[in-house]
């Protein structure tokens, strides 16, 4: 049984989250009864990477939208607009909630127009499109996993075994189920040609440390784990296959936001010449965003870094500088692994011209 973070049963409209500040210490899980709960479970990070967010954002609407009464369309319309950017402001730099409340505000916008639908075929529309998400995520996540592995075993020769490095977590944990960079990872150990992955502590809030190594013990994936700075130490004596990591936001060009301490792998990466990978759902790249730079960084609170848990680490009254994610230059990236296919970042901008054209 793979770990569970969102635990959602819409026949009786109960949304549970696994308490990611807990683990891995504790499994508990807490509810969600609606917006302002997934607001602050998100924005707490109780539930955190990219995929998850949207999730659990979109599913704390609809466990509200379940018990609201509307007397009109348009009341419904501007309600659920409402709630929904006030759930992208929770945190802003990962696109996938922005996406989803973009979708799911069009959505809105076309069923009010369409006179043939009624105010009860409008919700319930509205809320079997947000119980879609669950399963669509876990499906896109296994096509990422096929294709990144695959893309990853095209360089290596023969049978042989790769070693793999991921940064932060990706995991199970981090979607509705399987992972992204995890994701590939998974796959390369269901086709057995996994012999290792290294997985970073990742500093400040320790995702990797936590959570991925957490992940990979409970998958029984061989893995260890490494301080954030001893990635280039392990590049040069451990002969690293490649680099495998998830992304909250990726540019138009193919620049890439993602947990800070990304940026630095790829630099470590590219002298080392192993290829960087950054293994994301499609809707993961933000059209609208033409390079990292106009990518908005998170800053996260001092008292991520100065403590850990309850224990102070860091000398009273020293300033802290704390984003939580950093932009690494699609000139570092090798590829780009979707459910669609991988691409260079060179190749993206055709390919959101394509799906464009399709949908
Ligand atoms: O701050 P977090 O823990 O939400 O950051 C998570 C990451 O940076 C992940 O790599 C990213 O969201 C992708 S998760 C599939």
């Amino acid at each position: 049984m793979s770990l569970q973070s969102i635990k959602y049963d819409p026949e009786t409209n109960n949304l549970e989250i696994l308490d990611q500040l807990l683990l891995p210490a504790t499994t508990r899980y807490v509810k969600v009864r609606g917006v302002e709960d997934g607001w602050k479970a998100i924005n707490k990070m109780q539930v955190r990477g990219a995929p998850a967010i949207a999730i659990v954002g979109c599913l704390s609407l609809a466990v509200e939208m379940q018990n609201d009464k509307f007397e009109t369309k348009k009341q419904f319309r501007q309600e659920v607009e409402g709630k929904l950017n006030y759930l992208v402001s929770s945190r802003p730099t990962a696109v996938n909630m922005k996406t989803a409340a973009e979708e799911l505000i069009d959505l809105a916008n076309q069923l009010s127009k369409d006179e043939c639908v009624g105010l009860d075929d409008m919700k319930n529309k509205f809320l079997s499109t947000i119980q879609q998400m669950l399963a669509k995520d876990i499906a896109d996540n296994k096509a990422i996993g096929d294709n990144g592995a695959k893309e990853i075993l095209s360089h290596v020769a023969g049978d042989s075994l790769v070693r793999v490095i991921t940064h932060c977590n990706t995991g199970s944990l981090a979607t509705a189920g399987y992972g992204t960079a995890l994701g590939v990872i998974r796959s390369l150990q269901g086709k057995k040609r996994l012999e290792h992955v290294y997985c970073t502590e990742t500093r400040p809030y320790n995702q990797g440390a936590r959570l991925t190594a957490y992940e990979l013990i409970h998958e029984k994936i061989p893995a260890t784990l490494i301080c954030d700075s001893m990635v280039s130490a392990l590049m040069k004596s451990r002969n690293i296959s490649a680099v495998v990591v998830g992304a909250d936001r990726v540019a138009a060009n193919g620049d890439t936001a993602n947990k800070i301490g990304t940026y630095q792998i790829a630099v470590v990466a590219k002298y080392h010449q192993v290829p960087f990978y950054v293994a994301a759902p499609f809707t993961s790249i933000d059209a609208k965003v033409s390079t990292g730079e106009h990518i908005v960084i998170e800053e996260r609170p001092d008292r991520e870094m100065t403590h850990v848990g309850e224990h102070r680490i860091a000398a009273k009254g020293i300033q802290c500088w704390n984003p939580a994610f950093d932009v690494t230059p699609s000139s570092l990236i090798a590829g780009i692994i979707t459910e669609r296919g991988v691409y260079r970042p060179q190749e993206l901008k055709e390919a959101l011209a394509a799906v464009n054209h399709n949908s």
